[in-house]
């Protein structure tokens, strides 16, 4: 299957889900308002792949962050909830992502990608 649709009325706040979409991981992450909030008050020139963490979630969908979960260094899959930002860490070789997935430290060049994804009922999304 090209995609995966994927219900997340059982992810609960704080929880963070991996399913499988064309043999990649991807992460959603049902954002806690700290979570959001400290994702959001990051300036962009901290950030050494600079992106706001609205331009990494959709409109008005702020607790729902989706992600390939593969780091941008060489392909680890890092874990959730872990690290100095709370976001995730690659054990690979320590790149340190935050609550947006974005590279905050650590050899990554890049913050984990998004897949194409969309919203088809408030609560269902297809990723693909
Ligand atoms: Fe993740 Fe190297 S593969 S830090």
């Amino acid at each position: 299957l090209s995609t995966t649709e994927v219900d997340l009325s059982p992810i609960a706040e704080g929880q963070i889900v991996t399913v499988q979409w064309r043999g990649k991981p991807i992460f959603i992450s049902h954002r806690t308002a700290a979570e959001i909030k400290s994702a959001q008050d990051v300036p962009l020139s901290a950030l050494p792949d600079p992106q706001p963490d609205s331009a990494r979630v959709k409109p008005g969908k702020d607790q729902w962050l989706v992600l390939i979960g593969i780091c941008t260094h060489l392909g680890c899959i890092p874990l959730g909830h872990q690290g100095p930002y709370n976001g995730w860490f690659c054990p690979c070789h320590g790149s340190v992502y935050d609550t947006s997935g974005r590279i905050r430290q650590g050899p990554a060049p890049l913050n984990l990608a998004l897949p194409p994804y969309a919203f088809t009922t408030d609560t269902k999304i297809v990723i693909g």
